[in-house]
């Protein structure tokens, strides 16, 4: 494959390839390169510099192998390094190219989504502790009731392939327990963290039916593809050879197995030694 113009997805791991496989489902006909940044995951708990600072290498390695447009399908690093990288970075070292996240175009469409306006937020410590989603849904449909709940063992136990096992029960009730302590209207909760799609059959089990669960892969790939269709001078600079290539600062044997389960599908991984 020509590695000009695909579209880059980074996470800090595996929880990316959720989005992916939503962006990829609704349009195939594009290119796509996959980071995981599996040697320093998780991002969750980092500070906002070192966040900042790991995501923008992986930016700049995108960018090194082409790319004119990259999504940060991490949470964290959409929270705490997109509106640096945008307003700081871009500017200065790739003027033409393009970084967007997950949490504005997940935001967009909760309104629609609740009848009590009141919507809960089950995200890593650092995408809770930002403030992102309260902020952006705040621009967007002040009249809502925004209410977070941090899950710091959650990303762990569907990276260790616990995550449809007895022993996440206790962690999943808990977390969702205390949210809906704080709030006992949200009728919506959005899983603020690209790894919790993994774990929504248990969430559900927890949570009464008349509670909207929802997964933001689906909403950034409509996104995608709207932004794709606004912008036809970036579209054009995108390939369409129907291709993904994927890449990981880990061991490329682990990241093979691992994301099977998040792809339903056999992959082939590359190991990149050096994203500085
Ligand atoms: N996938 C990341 C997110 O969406 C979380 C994983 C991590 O903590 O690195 O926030």
């Amino acid at each position: 494959m020509s590695k000009v113009g695909a579209i880059g997805i980074f996470d800090s791991g595996y929880g990316g390839l959720t989005v992916l496989s939503e962006i990829k489902a609704l349009m195939p006909e594009y290119d796509y390169i996959y980071l995981g940044d599996n040697a320093r995951t998780p991002y969750g708990n980092r500070s906002f510099e070192v966040v900042y600072e790991f995501t923008l290498e992986a930016v700049k390695w995108f960018f090194a192998q082409g790319c004119h447009l990259v999504i940060l399908a991490c949470n964290t690093a959409s929270a705490k390094a997109l509106r640096t990288i945008q307003q700081v970075d871009l500017p200065k070292i790739a003027p033409e190219k393009r970084v967007l996240g997950v949490i504005r175009p997940t935001t967009e469409c909760v309104e629609t989504l609740s009848q009590t306006q009141h919507i809960g937020i089950l995200g890593t410590e650092g995408t809770i502790q930002s403030k992102s989603y309260e902020i952006e849904i705040g621009k967007l449909h002040p009249q809502l009731t925004v209410t977070g709940e941090a899950c710091p063992m959650w990303v762990p136990l569907v990276e260790n392939k616990e995550y449809n096992k007895p022993g996440a029960d206790y962690f999943v009730q808990q977390h969702l327990n205390r949210l809906l302590e704080k709030d006992s209207k949200i009728d919506t909760i959005i899983l603020g963290c690209t790894h919790y799609p993994l774990l929504i059959n248990k969430i559900k089990e927890f949570l009464p039916e008349s509670i909207n669960v929802i997964s933001q892969g689906k909403y950034v790939a409509e996104s995608l593809k709207n932004y794709l269709h606004r912008h036809p001078e970036m579209d054009k600079k995108c390939t369409k050879n129907g291709t993904v290539k994927y890449f990981t600062t880990e061991s490329p044997e682990k990241f093979k197995q691992l994301a099977s389960l998040f792809l339903n599908e056999e992959i082939e991984a590359e190991k990149v030694n050096e994203l500085a």
